[in-house]
């Protein structure tokens, strides 16, 4: 199984990666990480470069990341709420998925990926409240389709100002639930 982990958190220890390594750990293949806070990535300024041709005109770290979401079957975007939705910079990075919503609606040449492909969310947030993930759940609508991938559940940990999230037993359950459906959707 190749794994891309977006990890959108500023903290490389911090609540989101306990959250996705939980989930990790019980998964088997390889696993490439980006670290969003760390790479080079400039918001998509809309040159509209890639309405004429494939790819993406601007030149910076983005262009690895490309070449990772050919290479992936599953997707974790990894993210703390940050006022209620995924951070900022993970939303920088998506920004530039901007070249595959070109491929499906202004150039349509966007070819089937080679394999199945499936994401997870995994999200963390400080409190907890109702319906508090909402957000984050109709965004991800967007980047799903932007790497063609079918969503197979979200791993959520709230609250995590009281409760680290890899003691969250709602998560803990979870994790067990998503690595199933993930293992039953690639592995069969
Ligand atoms: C800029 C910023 C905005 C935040 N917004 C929210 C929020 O809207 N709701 C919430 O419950 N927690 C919010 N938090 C708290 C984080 O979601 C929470 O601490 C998270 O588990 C941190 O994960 P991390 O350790 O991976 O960074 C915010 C934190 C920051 C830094």
């Amino acid at each position: 199984m190749k794994i891309l982990l977006l990890n959108g958190s500023p903290n490389k220890n911090g609540q989101t990666i306990k959250l996705a390594d939980m989930l990790t750990g019980k998964l088997d293949g390889e696993i490439k990480t980006v670290h969003t806070y760390d790479v080079s990535v400039a918001a998509c300024t809309d040159c509209k470069g890639c309405f004429k041709r494939p790819g993406c005109a601007v030149e910076d770290d983005m262009q690895e990341i490309y070449d990772l979401i050919d290479w992936a079957e599953l997707f974790l975007f990894a993210s703390p709420l940050h006022f209620g939705t995924f951070s900022g910079k993970l939303m920088t990075v998506a920004s530039r998925f901007q070249t595959y919503w070109a491929a499906d609606y202004v150039r349509k040449d966007r070819a089937k990926p080679k394999n199945r492909r499936g994401s997870v969310n995994i999200l963390t947030a400080g409190a907890k409240w109702n319906n508090m993930f909402l957000l984050a759940e109709g965004v991800s609508a967007f980047l799903l389709g932007a790497v063609q991938a079918e969503p197979l559940g979200s791993l959520y940990a709230a609250g995590t100002d009281r409760l680290a999230a890899d003691e969250n037993p709602e998560a803990v359950k979870q994790a067990e639930v998503i690595a199933a459906s993930i293992k039953a959707f690639l592995c069969d």
